[in-house]
């Protein structure tokens, strides 16, 4: 099968087939979506809650993101590997965006980078994608303005909030975003924007409409608990299955039990 590309982004929107996306932050868990058949994986700065155990994602750093690329990167022969641009890697300038969005596909291997924002980050957009450097834009929650917003909220719920994103979306892809992602809207306002554009968009906490749907791997497999938004459905729950495995493991230690003869070397 050949890698997923920015083409196939459009394509599949185009024959109306959704598109499955995921996070992933490190090679075992990167190559379990990449075997499993998921279209794209973004190797988000949410790494700096569910893996670094942060309280947010502004701390997060371009060589950390970097060196969580690479790992997904080495793992994934099918999927597309998108970057996250963490905080203030494009916010200061547009040669800084450039500069940051280039050592995603130079140095960590991706074929894409994601942003955060609308109207502010269109320079920026522009400017990246004439270097040749897909952009996936990102607007609705958007988890770097979590000082400005207040917290998680869902944005777009008043009539001028949604006209608002709704410029924001024409805005972006006018610029040349290759995608949209979606987060925490309201589904009807989700719905018209993905009518009303040809690139496709991405949900998480935007409804069923959208042309394609990611969320964080550790809230789909029960790895993170400190909080679970309402748009996140678990399909399992690994940190009780190990912590089965750890108790039963430390138990079999304490007895006598591991090792037994068939791990052991005559
Ligand atoms: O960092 C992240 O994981 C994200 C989510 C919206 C998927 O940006």
């Amino acid at each position: 099968m050949p890698q997923f590309t920015i083409h196939d982004f459009l394509k599949k929107k185009k024959d109306g087939k959704k598109i499955t996306m995921l996070t992933a932050y490190d090679y075992p868990f990167a190559r379990i979506l990449d075997e499993s058949g998921i279209d794209a994986i973004l190797v988000g700065d949410s790494l700096g809650m569910v893996v670094q155990g942060l309280e947010n994602t502004l701390p997060v750093t371009m060589d950390e993101m970097i060196y969580h690329t690479k790992m997904v990167a080495r793992a994934a022969k099918n999927s597309m590997i998108i970057g996250d641009m963490p905080f203030m890697s494009y916010q200061t300038s547009i040669e800084d965006a450039k500069r940051n969005a280039g050592r995603f596909l130079k140095e960590g291997g991706a074929a894409a980078v994601k942003l955060e924002g609308g109207r502010e980050v269109l320079e920026h957009i522009k400017a990246m994608t004439r270097s040749d450097i897909p952009v996936m834009a990102h607007i609705g929650l958007t988890p770097q303005s979590i000082h400005r917003m207040g917290g998680y909220k869902v944005q777009g719920k008043t009539a001028e909030a949604a006209k608002k994103l709704l410029e924001e979306a024409h805005a972006v892809e006018d610029a040349g975003a290759f995608s949209l992602l979606l987060e925490a809207v309201p589904m009807n306002l989700a719905k018209q924007i993905t009518e009303e554009l040809s690139i496709p968009t991405i949900g998480i906490g935007a409804g069923p409409h959208c042309d394609g749907q990611v969320l964080v791997l550790h809230d789909v497999i029960g790895l993170f608990e400190r909080f679970v938004p309402k748009f996140v459905k678990q399909y399992a729950n690994l940190k009780k299955d190990i912590a089965i495995a750890v108790k039963n493991y430390k138990d079999d230690v304490e007895k006598g039990i591991f090792p037994s003869d068939s791990e052991s070397f005559k």
